[in-house]
């Protein structure tokens, strides 16, 4: 079973990352798990699909002050891609990301083949599925994605058994789902999320952020912009949730974007916001060229 990434290179990683060891099997994973549990160690599972970045190191950063250990898993999961998406052209950077652990301080690197993660055809093996929010929203335009993600989760939770695991709240569908997910299957797992990291602009941090051509870039923060009026229009007491979201739909258009959606749901559960919800969440999606971004803002409401 050849590593992800060929032979050469997880040699060259496993140089590259002395106190972070690289584990590509989940045999040699369980061994480590057992020992850290032996020990009485928590175990926090930060899950990525690498190319890491400062929205990740933030994720790495909490998972260190929620338990002893910390496993950062990086698999780039073909089950959560559509056909016709970005799997293939998916920024991989494996010795960055190694050399970037290493300076943070994680205590293992789990980057596993797609053999190991799925032995048999995708398609034929068993899958996990959260009903109903996983076909909206970006379950909508991406059919099948939230089922590759719970799948690999569940996996991922299963292999790790961590007492916490981190994920970022850029991806709050995924987050809400994640958590139903580990409800409905008992999962004795802490979900924590994480506050988004953003650029100077606005812009929320993601790998396919490097999709974007020079001008795109440069218009890209509009999105974080667009979220920001739609922000002060519900502070205000704007309250027509579905007549915004038309209105921001268009504006986005006007903009340059090519919207999937511009939504205003209720936080805990992403159910469409009513005027009466205390939290709302507003939530986009919009492809700029080849980039397709999400980004959302959390609005506490009296
Ligand atoms: O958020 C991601 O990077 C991925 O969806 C995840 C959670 C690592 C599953 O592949």
């Amino acid at each position: 079973m050849s590593p992800p990434y060929g032979r050469a290179i997880f040699h060259r990683l496993n140089r590259a990352i002395s106190d972070v060891q690289t584990i590509e099997t989940s045999d040699a994973l369980r061994a480590m798990i057992a020992a850290w549990r032996a020990a009485g160690e928590g175990i926090a599972l930060v899950p990525t699909m690498g190319n890491l970045h400062a929205g990740h190191w933030e994720l790495l950063k909490v998972a260190r002050g929620l338990a002893k250990r910390v496993v950062v898993s990086i698999f780039v999961n073909p089950a959560q891609f559509g056909a016709g998406e970005d799997f293939a052209g998916y920024p991989r950077t494996p010795l960055e990301d190694a050399e970037g652990l290493r300076a943070r301080g994680a205590d293992v690197l789990f980057m596993p083949t797609a053999q190991v993660m799925y032995p048999a055809a995708v398609q034929s093996m068993s899958f996990v599925e959260v009903p109903g929010l996983s076909g909206e929203l970006c379950g909508a335009f991406r059919p099948g994605h939230f089922r590759g993600v719970a799948t690999i989760v569940c996996k991922l939770f299963n292999l790790v058994q961590p007492d916490v695991a981190v994920f970022g709240e850029k991806d709050y569908q995924q987050l809400i789902i994640i958590r139903r997910m580990v409800a409905d299957l008992d999962f004795p797992i802490r979900i924590q999320g994480v506050p988004t990291v953003r650029e100077a602009d606005g812009l929320a941090m993601s790998s396919r952020n490097a999709y974007l051509e020079p001008a795109e870039r440069a218009r890209a923060s509009q999105l974080y912009r667009s979220l920001r009026e739609a922000e002060s229009a519900i502070r205000q007491g704007d309250r027509n949730f579905r007549a915004l979201e038309r209105q921001f739909l268009q504006r986005l258009e006007e903009r340059g974007f090519r919207p999937d959606y511009f939504s205003i749901r209720r936080s805990e559960d992403l159910e469409v916001a009513e005027r009466d919800h205390k939290s709302v969440i507003i939530l986009v999606a919009a492809w700029l060229g080849k980039a397709r971004l999400i980004d959302n803002m959390k609005l506490e409401l009296r």
